[in-house]
């Protein structure tokens, strides 16, 4: 036990350097303005492993966070996160109620001082219909967005409880409303919509895990023409930087190809 801990601490030393030396060397070529996770296969991840549903999205959280450190790290300027859709409202009372005191604890927490989102300047948008939160969550929320408002080097979009057809129904009707001449441009549903908040760049990548190839609601109107789609095959809550590596590669391949 005593004889393992010294080579435990110069693995962790290592894999740290090692990582930060990647992420240094990514970071010097062409970097997406904005990348976005459907975090999914958090429950088959947690059926594998033999654990809970809720340690399978409590592990999802861990993965959140190393993701969204691994793109600040990289100088991405936004990073949106699918944390819990409008649907999943159906899903049982437990698997809710869990979720719900998972970001009850956990917005506050990250936005905390000396946390990632202050230590990188982010600014903290949660996206969607607030008002279908429990009041404890959405107290939680406006004291976690309060404490990152100010920030201006990055923004962090967590996307609950959302849908894409509810975003951009509540935009419509906003310009509806607002508008004085019923003419209503492209232009008028972009800054109307919930990513607007903090000035989203353009969405570079959508990164989907675990197989499943579909978008969910999820971002539709801002996959545009060169969004670029990537489909893995890993379990949310296994996804890291090694999954990420080559999805950036692309990237930067592609960026590389064009400006040729
Ligand atoms: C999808 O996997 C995942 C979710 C519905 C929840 C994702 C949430 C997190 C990772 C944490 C979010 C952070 C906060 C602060 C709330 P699934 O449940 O659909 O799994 P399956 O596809 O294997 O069934
Ligand atoms: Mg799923």
């Amino acid at each position: 036990m005593f004889l393992q801990r010294p080579w435990a601490w110069l693995q962790n030393e290592i894999t740290t350097r090692a990582r930060n030396f990647i992420l240094k060397v990514l970071a010097a070529g062409p970097i997406p303005r904005h990348v976005a996770f459907v975090m999914d296969g958090n429950r088959r991840y947690a059926r594998m492993h033999h654990k809970a549903v809720q340690q399978g999205h409590s592990d999802g959280f861990v993965a959140l966070r190393r993701m969204l450190e691994a793109c600040l790290r990289l100088n991405v300027r936004c990073v949106s996160a699918y944390a819990f859709s409008i649907e999943n409202f159906k899903r049982s009372e437990e698997e809710v109620n869990a979720l719900m005191a998972m970001a009850e604890e956990k917005l506050v927490e990250l936005c905390g001082h000396g946390d990632l989102l202050d230590e990188y300047g982010v600014r903290l948008n949660v996206i969607g219909k607030q008002e279908l939160l429990p009041a404890s969550v959405q107290a939680a929320v406006a004291k976690a967005e309060g404490m990152t408002a100010h920030n201006t080097r990055a923004i962090f979009n967590l996307c609950m409880p959302y849908t894409s057809r509810d975003e951009i129904t509540t935009a419509v009707q906003k310009c509806v409303r607002e508008s004085k001449d019923c003419c209503i441009s492209e232009k008028d549903i972009d800054a109307a919509l919930m990513t607007s908040l903090g000035g989203s760049p353009p969405l570079d990548i959508l990164v989907r895990t675990s197989g499943v190839k579909r978008l969910s609601d999820f971002l539709l109107w801002q996959c545009c023409e060169d969004t670029q789609l990537q489909f893995s095959s890993t379990y949310w809550p296994d996804f890291g930087l090694f999954d990420f590596i080559p999805i950036i590669l692309d990237y930067q391949r592609k960026v590389w190809s064009k400006s040729r």
